[in-house]
């Protein structure tokens, strides 16, 4: 198998792998190659939003190359932030055509365009000669039906693109159900680009289900599965490290716990943002549900670093 030919990536998780996160987990976990920030959304009349433009300053993102994600339908928006972005030194960027949250989807934004191939196509053809950066483009297969994505390839095969990340699920799918690789392979077989799997891989079998089934493929992009697992990278490609898994978790933790302590004001916001971070990785613990709920119920930061010193002490085991 061509392991050295294996590109991961860090999904975008909005509210959980922001530039700390990234910064943090880089510190302590290998195997991880490269990430695509959060979304941020185009805003019209020329405005940009400094806390989602500070994400992805490359001055703060020297440990893990990321890759800026952009949400928008509006063309000029768009080219106003992506020519920002490559101002401040961003070459490649993404465009989100997968988010399924119906409020955003409702808008024709995220997976709501891709049942509109001609808006998608109006767009591109304004939008891709003017700006400097290359483009990716990150989506589902489509927002009500799985067959949506065969109108979307003819025309990104018209377009210049670096890569298509593709989530097979549809938008109103949500979570529900598993990744179509069925569905995948067509798409793969229906387009000119180069393409990036996207979706539940959890473990080395999932991995290899994918990678067996399409050994073209050599990107693949991972959210929930290293959220629950940071060491999954490492597995996937063989880095061994020799210390207890444990101590590096909890290592991990404190590293994070501490860059938050600096960014969030607030006791709530803090153990909030703790706390979305547990609910992944909690349940990977052999031992975790009582002492992981204690966790999830605390709202006082000191109440919350005695349950977590309580959690690490109690858990001696963590999922093969
Ligand atoms: C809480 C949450 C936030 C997400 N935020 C984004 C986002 O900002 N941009 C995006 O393209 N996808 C976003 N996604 C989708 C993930 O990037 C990814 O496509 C999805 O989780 C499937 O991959 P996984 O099974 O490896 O997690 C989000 C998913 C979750 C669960």
């Amino acid at each position: 198998m061509k392991k050295g030919h294996t590109t991961i990536i860090l999904a975008p998780l909005q509210g959980f792998t922001d530039v700390t996160y990234r910064n943090v987990f880089s510190d302590h976990f290998s195997g991880v190659d490269e990430a695509v920030a959060p979304f941020i959304s185009t805003m019209g009349q020329m405005r940009l939003k400094p806390t989602r433009i500070k994400d992805v300053d490359p001055e703060q993102n020297k440990k893990l190359f990321v890759v800026p994600q952009i949400l928008g339908n509006v063309a000029k928006d768009f080219i106003f932030l992506a020519d920002h972005l490559y101002q401040i030194g961003h070459k490649k960027i993404n465009w989100n055509l997968g988010c399924p949250h119906s409020k955003i989807a409702k808008k024709k934004r995220g997976s709501g365009l891709l049942m509109y191939p001609e808006k998608i196509d109006a767009f591109l053809d304004i939008v891709i000669p003017k700006i400097s950066n290359s483009l990716s483009i990150k989506l589902r297969l489509g927002r009500k039906s799985k067959n949506e994505i065969f109108k979307v390839l003819p025309v990104l095969d018209k377009y210049p693109l670096d890569e298509i990340i593709l989530h097979p699920r549809t938008g109103i799918q949500m979570y529900e159900g598993t990744s179509d690789h069925d569905a995948f392979g067509k798409a793969l077989f229906n387009s000119r680009h180069k393409f990036t799997y996207n979706g539940d891989i959890t473990d080395l079998n999932s991995f290899h289900a994918v990678q067996k089934k399409y050994p073209g493929i050599q990107r693949f992009m991972i959210g929930r599965g290293l959220l629950s697992n940071p060491f999954l990278a490492e597995k996937i490609k063989d880095i061994q490290v020799n210390k207890n898994q444990i101590e590096r978790l909890k290592d991990f933790h404190d590293d994070l716990f501490e860059s938050y302590q600096k960014i969030f004001s607030g006791p709530a916001h803090l153990t909030g943002r703790m706390k979305g971070f547990w609910s992944y990785l909690g349940p990977s613990f052999k031992e975790s549900s009582k002492s992981l709920k204690n966790i999830l119920k605390t709202n006082s930061i000191a109440k919350y670093q005695s349950m977590v010193e309580k959690f690490f002490k109690n858990n001696s085991g963590f999922i093969e």
